[in-house]
């Protein structure tokens, strides 16, 4: 996958060059390459949140969610929200939830039951927090 996406970028990068020369060619290789970078950097598959995230959102799951939907109901997350963003998930859940009594917890407790919603589905936690900021609707749902 990563060897074919590289001989894409690097057909791309040499057809280019060779239509607007090799200054503008290489000015466009490296745009090619930071967003590459950046966007591999952005996926759940990287770590996307901090353990204790996840920790002090289960025990919110548990106060706030569990009278309503079981563990099971979050489950599946890459096919029930597939190609949705985890920005999408925290607004739906900000928006509306819990159903009986919307809005109550804050946007740092949203977060936290966002990181524990991600670590039963089995995405990996890392060293930085999640944050409520638009890099969020760049990391998608995906099988
Ligand atoms: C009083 C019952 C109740 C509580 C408590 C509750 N929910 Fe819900 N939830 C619902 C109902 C009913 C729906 C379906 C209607 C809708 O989507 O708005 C729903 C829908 C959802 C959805 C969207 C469904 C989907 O496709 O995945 C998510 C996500 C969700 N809830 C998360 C939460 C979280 C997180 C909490 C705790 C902060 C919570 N809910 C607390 C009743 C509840």
């Amino acid at each position: 996958m990563t060897i074919q996406l590289n001989r894409k970028v690097i057909f791309i990068a040499s057809v280019i060059t060779g239509f607007l020369g090799w200054k503008t060619g290489f000015f466009i290789c490296i745009l090619l390459f930071l967003t590459k970078v950046d966007g591999e950097a952005l996926s759940l598959a990287h770590g996307s949140y901090l353990t204790t995230q996840a920790d002090s959102g289960e025990l919110l799951y548990e106060r706030n969610c569990a009278r309503c939907h079981a563990i099971e109901f979050y489950k599946n997350i890459a096919v029930r929200w597939h190609s949705m963003s985890v920005l999408d998930y925290f607004y739906k859940i900000r928006g509306s939830m819990p159903a009986d009594n919307p809005r109550s917890l804050t946007d740092i407790e949203y977060l936290e039951v966002v990181a524990w919603v991600l670590s039963v589905n089995g995405y990996p936690s890392g060293d930085q927090a999640l944050q409520a900021k638009n890099y969020l609707g760049l990391l998608k749902f995906e099988e």
